[in-house]
């Protein structure tokens, strides 16, 4: 069972819209790569954060979505058979997102010896020190407390997300702003490596990439906080109806605003938030913020056309993945040549690099 892409009504959702402006920053010649951890289905924060650009991007240059199954490990060794589960998970709602994959190769970390070969041969290149300065690796440490227990995979994390994103010789890699760190210190790995490789005026062995940053501004949860599967605060891209309507009846609001008589606040308020994400007529959402502050609008009527909005864009995805999972072996062959296609492009940076070590093939 295949459903082209086109087919997908969310592939012209507001977000993928503003992506398409977006993505005008791509050549032809660039190659993209992407990753998402695989602890837990997918919400409208990854969707808004990079899964629209992934979308906007898609046919318009070489693409690759990673799940990155080792890196889930790095802090989840003890939940490693929900990381496993999860794996199939994440490809079914990148199909069920519209991603094609003739357009796009679906990859599996942990199934790219490669991957964790670069990963050994660039630890050679970083400084424990380093390590420790990366912010988003430090924001994390704190926010799991980990304190002195720190899994030492978990602080190298990075140099594995270097070693995918040059693994596959990538150019742009389209993320969160948290994610800046990790290509920062990817572009310190390459040079490092450069530097070691060849004299100068050398061919470098490896190219830097770029960032490829989401035009929309991280979501929060529905109550205001951090987006975390753990507090049950994101809306699934495959949220059935029911689930939605209770997540948005849900969202934070401003609890100075108790009458709608009231005037409101915007600033905080979360359905604002997925609604400056989500809608497309900004003209109308002006407009609705305005009578909000003023006074004389109440939560309600916001929030029946934030389910509406996001009903709009999440119904064709809920179908989508309906059927795909009832297809499993559909999904699992779409992984598999995926796999198979990856491995081969890998491998072949490895053996460049393993010479920049003076290794043998
Ligand atoms: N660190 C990313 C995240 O937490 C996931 C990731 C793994 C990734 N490998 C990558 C992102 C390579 C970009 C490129 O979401």
């Amino acid at each position: 069972m295949f459903i082209p892409a086109r087919e997908v009504a969310c592939s012209t959702s507001a977000p993928v819209r503003q992506s398409l402006a977006h993505a005008e920053a791509c050549r032809a010649d660039d190659v993209v790569l992407t990753g998402d951890r695989p602890t837990g289905a997918l919400h409208l924060g990854h969707f808004a954060g990079s899964l629209a650009t992934r979308l906007a991007l898609q046919g318009r240059c070489m693409q690759t979505l990673l799940i990155a199954d080792l890196q889930a490990l790095t802090d989840a060794s003890g939940r490693a058979a929900q990381v496993a589960a999860h794996v199939e998970e994440v490809a079914l709602d990148y199909l069920a997102a519209g991603i094609d994959p003739a357009l796009t190769t679906i990859a599996v970390q942990s199934r790219l010896p490669a991957l964790a070969e670069l990963t050994v041969l660039y630890l050679n290149l970083v400084t424990v020190a380093r390590l420790e300065r990366n912010p988003t690796v430090k924001a994390e440490i704190e926010l799991r407390g980990f304190a002195r227990d720190i899994p030492a995979g978990f602080l190298c994390y990075p140099v594995s997300q270097a070693a995918d994103i040059t693994g596959f010789r990538a150019t742009l890699v389209p993320v969160g702003d948290d994610q800046l760190p990790m290509i920062e210190q990817t572009n310190e790995i390459v040079r490092h490596l450069n530097r070691l490789a060849g004299a100068p005026g050398d061919a470098p062995v490896l190219t830097e990439c770029r960032a490829l940053l989401s035009a929309t501004p991280r979501l929060p949860g529905v109550d205001g906080r951090k987006a975390s599967k753990s507090l049950g605060n994101a809306v699934p891209l495959g949220a059935s109806a029911d689930d939605l309507r209770r997540l948005v009846h849900a969202m934070y609001t401003d609890p100075g605003h108790a009458r709608a008589s009231d005037p409101g606040r915007v600033e905080g308020n979360v359905v604002f938030a997925y609604l400056d994400a989500f809608d497309a007529d900004l003209a109308a959402v002006e407009e609705l913020k305005a009578r909000y502050r003023r006074g004389g609008l109440g939560d309600a009527p916001v929030k029946r056309r934030l389910v509406d909005v996001l009903e709009q864009l999440i119904a064709p995805m809920r179908a989508r993945r309906a059927a795909l999972a009832n297809d499993r072996a559909y999904v699992r062959n779409v992984l598999r040549e995926g796999i198979a296609r990856a491995d081969d492009v890998t491998r072949r940076v490895l053996r460049v690099v393993r010479r920049a070590f003076a290794l043998g093939e």
